[in-house]
């Protein structure tokens, strides 16, 4: 499909590093471009044995045959993406949006010594919320002003609709997650932003008719950084038991978890327009689903539980992940004539 939208479904974490990478590999899109609020996200790409972590830089790095983007409404680290663009070479075909906002010295500080910030809410600690703050109030930098970053900024959403005009592939990666959303998450508790799919869309800018598939991204279980509620929330000792238990990317917290919620599940669904689903961590919860390729070699009670979302959603769902590794994903997309 020529433009498709990945997000997260639950509270972030779901995984989406590893199937926007398998995808970026099996779809080979022209542009791959980043939306969400910025480098608070984590994510982790396993390609080739080799673990990385980005929080800037789209997950589809891996190939690199792929244009990256970042759209207008992330805000950008100037450090971090430096950093992240040396590391992976990138910076022969990264374009940052000249009105990306910028994350100043002033606003990590702010993040991390507010006691509302830092106390109550949990954040990430990465200067978003300040940032963001400033940008409403019209006194925030963006990327055009910044010198360092001039060889790299550019037009993305002319580049973008361009692309998408001409028939080619753009994948649209979120991140964050649905329930930590500004407007439709648990708030207070949630991010300084919207990332559904429809914010995704605006912080890249195009509009709802551009996008063709919805790929809505959800973890076989639920976890969650940093405050607020999480319905069946299981003790540190039992997720421990059950191999849930899992360190945060960015903040290196440990993440508290619970069973999938078919409620929240459907709600992802609605909120996000979701047109596919993604399910990440199946060998976590089946182990001899583990690095398994095709469906019909899922344990019983894993298809079970896929026909189950299935039910429940009404909506697809079209990939699995069974490993970190790229490579160990079912792609159902063909057997269901989704492709
Ligand atoms: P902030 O986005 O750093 O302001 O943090 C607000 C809330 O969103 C905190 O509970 C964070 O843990 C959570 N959060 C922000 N970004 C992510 C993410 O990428 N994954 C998981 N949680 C996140
Ligand atoms: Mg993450």
């Amino acid at each position: 499909m020529p433009c498709t939208v990945i997000v997260g479904g639950f509270f972030g974490d779901e995984g989406k590093g590893k199937i926007v990478s398998f995808l970026a590999v099996k779809d080979n899109p022209k542009i791959a471009v980043r939306g969400g609020v910025g480098p608070n996200a984590g994510h982790t790409v396993v390609f080739r044995q080799k673990e990385n972590k980005l929080r800037m830089l789209p997950s589809a790095v891996i190939n690199e045959d792929t244009k990256l983007m970042i759209g207008a409404g992330v805000l950008v680290d100037p450090n971090v993406l430096m950093r992240e663009i040396e590391l992976f070479n990138a910076g022969g075909r990264i374009t940052v949006d000249s009105q990306c906002g910028v994350i100043e010295e002033k606003h990590i500080e702010k993040d991390r010594s507010d006691a509302y910030l830092k106390g109550k809410i949990g954040t990430t600690g990465t200067g978003c919320g300040p940032a963001n703050v400033e940008r409403i109030m019209r006194t925030g930098k963006v990327c055009r002003e910044i010198p360092m970053l001039a060889k790299y900024v550019g037009d993305v959403s002319y580049q973008v609709n361009t692309a998408i005009s001409k028939g080619e592939t753009v994948h649209v990666e979120g991140t964050q997650g649905t329930y930590i959303s500004l407007y439709h998450g648990t708030y207070p508790y949630v991010t300084s932003k919207d990332v559904t799919a429809s914010a995704i869309c605006a912080d890249v800018g195009i509009g709802p008719k551009a996008v063709d598939d919805v790929i809505v991204v959800f973890k076989a279980y639920v976890t969650r950084v940093g405050a607020g509620e999480l319905p069946g929330e299981l003790t540190e000792q039992e997720a421990e038991k059950r191999g849930w238990l899992e360190r945060a990317t960015v903040t290196g917290r440990t993440r508290r978890s619970a069973p999938f919620n078919y409620q929240l599940a459907k709600r992802a669904v609605m909120l996000n327009s979701a047109t596919q689903i993604a399910v990440t961590k199946f060998d976590i919860l089946f182990p001899a689903a583990k690095a398994a390729k095709e469906f019909s070699s899922l344990p019983a009670e894993a298809k079970k539980m896929v026909e189950k979302i299935e039910d429940e959603t009404k909506t697809p769902v079209s990939i699995i992940s069974t490993g970190a590794d790229t490579e160990a994903t079912i792609d159902r997309r063909k057997e269901l004539g989704l492709l």
